[in-house]
C-alpha cells in the first residue's frame, strides 16, 4: 500500500459531517480500493461542542482554519466552511500556498475568485477540486473536465437551485402563494442561511458561473450572469402559464451566441411535458448539448449531506489517484475572456401578463404598442378579473396574457415600456422568457 492520504476538514456542518458518515461507512473498504489509507488528520470548526456530537473526540482539533490548512502533516484540505471572503479563502489560499491539495464546496469563492486561486494551484502543482460546489451529488463538474472533455460545448443550462424548485413546484401542485411555500422551504433547511441568495438567483448565478467557464473555456465572470430571482412570479404566472401548457422553472442558461456568451438566471417557461419539466422539488438538473456526445441531462439531489459528501469524496479520490488536472481544465494563462452578449439581443418568444385597465381600447393600444415594435403575437388571453382583487371605483382591471412569437429582447422592453407610459395597465407587467429547449 501507498503512503496514506492525510485530510484536515475545515467545517463541519451538513455537508463535513456528512463527509464524515461517509468516510466512516466506506473508509475502509474505498482504502482497498484506491490501496491507499485515508487518514483524517485534523478538523476544524466554529462550535466545538457541537462538533463533539459527531464523534470526533479522537481526531486532532484545530481552533483556527488557516493553521490547519498549513499544518506539516496535511496532504489536502477540505473547506466545507462557506462564504467568499475572510477565513475560506485566506485558508483556501494558504494550503495551495503550502503545496496542499484542495478540496471545496464553496461556489461563492470560486466564482468570485476561481481564477486567481487556480493560478495559485497550478503554480503550486497541486489539485483544486470542487466538484460538491455545483448541483451537490450530480458529478457535472467531472462530465465538463473529463468525460464531455474533447466537445465544444453550444450550451448548457439547468435547474441549480433546489430552494428555488422546491418552491415554485409547491407553488404549482398545491396553488399556494410564493410567500408560505418559502415560510415551509426555510424550515425543511433547504435555502441557504439568507434565503435572499435563493430566491434572488444568486446562488444559482455563482453556480452557472463555474459551468460557464468550464464549458467554455472561459474566465469565471459571476459579474456577466444577468439575475432575475422567483420573487415576482406569483400564482396567477403558475396558473396562466399551466393553462397554457407550461411550467415556471428557475433555470441557468449560457450559450454561446454570435455577440459572445449569453449567460443568465431567470425564471423561463418551459413546456409541461418536456423533461426538464419534471424535476420536481429541491432536485436539481443540469443539461449540456455537446458537439459530439449530442445533448445529455443529469438529474440528481442538489444538495443534501449525503449527496454533497458524495460529490466532496470524489475529488479526495481523485486526489488519491494521483495526476493534477488544471482546476478549470484549461490553465488559466489560457482561459479566454467571457464576453458577454448583449441581453437586449436576446431571441426567443415571451409570455406576458398584463393588469390592462377596464377602458374602451386599451387592449387594441396594447396590441398596436406591440406591433410598432415588431412584435407578433401568438395568442392573447383576456382572463375575468377576480371579484374582490380591485379597491377601484369602476370595474376592476382585467388580466391578460400575451404569448409572442419570437422575437427580440429589446423590442419587448420597448413595447412593455410605452404600453405603460400609456396608462392603459394598473401594475408593471410580467415578462417572462420562453425558453427554447
Ligand atoms: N441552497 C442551495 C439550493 C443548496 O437550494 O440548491 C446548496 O447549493
Amino acid at each position: 500500500m501507498k503512503h496514506p492520504l492525510t485530510i484536515g476538514i475545515a467545517g463541519l456542518g451538513t455537508v463535513g459531517s456528512g463527509l464524515l458518515s461517509l468516510l466512516e461507512a466506506h473508509g475502509a473498504r474505498l482504502s482497498q480500493t484506491i490501496g491507499r489509507k485515508i487518514v483524517i488528520g485534523g478538523v476544524c470548526a466554529r462550535d466545538r461542542e457541537r462538533a463533539r456530537t459527531l464523534g470526533i473526540e479522537a481526531l486532532p482539533w484545530f481552533d483556527d482554519a488557516i493553521e490547519l490548512a498549513r499544518a506539516p502533516g496535511i496532504d489536502v484540505f477540505v473547506e466545507l466552511i462557506g462564504g467568499d471572503e475572510g477565513v475560506p479563502r485566506a485558508a483556501v489560499e494558504a494550503a495551495l500556498k503550502a503545496k496542499k491539495h484542495v478540496v471545496t464546496a464553496n461556489k461563492a469563492l470560486l466564482a468570485k475568485h476561481g481564477a486567481t486561486l487556480a493560478a495559485l494551484a497550478e503554480a503550486n502543482g497541486v489539485e483544486l477540486n470542487f466538484e460538491a460546489a455545483v448541483a451537490g451529488g450530480i458529478p457535472v463538474i467531472k462530465t465538463l473536465r473529463e468525460a464531455l472533455a474533447a466537445n465544444e460545448i453550444q450550451r448548457i443550462y439547468g435547474i441549480l437551485n433546489g430552494t428555488c424548485n422546491y418552491i415554485l413546484t409547491k407553488m404549482q401542485e398545491d396553488g399556494r402563494p410564493f410567500l408560505s411555500v418559502l415560510g415551509e422551504a426555510q424550515a425543511k433547511g433547504y435555502a441557504e442561511a439568507d434565503p435572499a441568495f435563493d430566491i434572488g438567483g444568486f446562488d444559482a448565478a455563482h453556480k452557472l458561473t463555474l459551468l460557464a467557464s468550464l464549458a467554455f473555456g472561459t474566465l469565471p465572470a459571476l459579474d456577466a450572469v444577468y439575475v432575475e430571482g422567483i420573487q415576482t412570479i406569483s400564482a396567477a404566472d403558475i396558473e396562466a402559464a399551466d393553462e397554457l401548457g407550461y411550467r415556471i422553472k428557475l433555470l441557468g442558461v449560457a450559450s454561446r451566441t454570435p455577440s459572445g456568451i449569453e449567460a443568465r438566471v431567470t425564471p423561463v417557461l418551459v413546456p409541461r411535458n418536456s423533461a426538464i419539466a419534471q424535476v420536481a422539488g429541491v432536485t436539481n438538473c443540469v443539461a449540456i448539448d455537446g458537439d459530439f456526445a449530442g445533448s445529455l441531462m443529469l438529474i440528481g439531489p442538489g444538495a443534501g449531506a449525503r449527496a454533497t459528501a458524495s460529490a466532496v469524496a470524489s475529488d479526495i479520490l481523485d486526489i488519491a489517484h494521483g495526476g493534477v488536472l488544471p482546476p478549470f481544465l484549461t490553465p488559466v494563462a489560457q482561459l479566454r475572456p467571457h464576453i458577454r452578449a448583449d441581453l437586449s439581443q436576446h431571441q426567443g418568444a415571451y409570455y406576458i401578463r398584463l393588469s390592462v385597465v377596464d377602458k374602451p381600447g386599451a387592449l387594441a393600444s396594447i396590441a398596436k404598442r406591440m406591433g410598432d415594435q415588431g412584435v407578433s403575437l401568438e395568442s392573447l388571453v383576456q382572463k375575468k378579473p377576480k371579484s374582490g382583487t380591485a379597491l377601484t371605483l369602476g370595474a376592476p382591471p382585467a388580466p391578460v396574457i400575451l404569448i409572442t412569437h419570437p422575437t427580440n429582447e429589446r423590442a419587448i422592453r420597448s413595447a412593455l415600456a410605452a404600453i405603460e407610459q400609456d396608462g392603459n395597465v394598473s401594475e408593471r407587467p410580467q415578462m417572462i422568457r420562453i425558453e427554447k429547449l
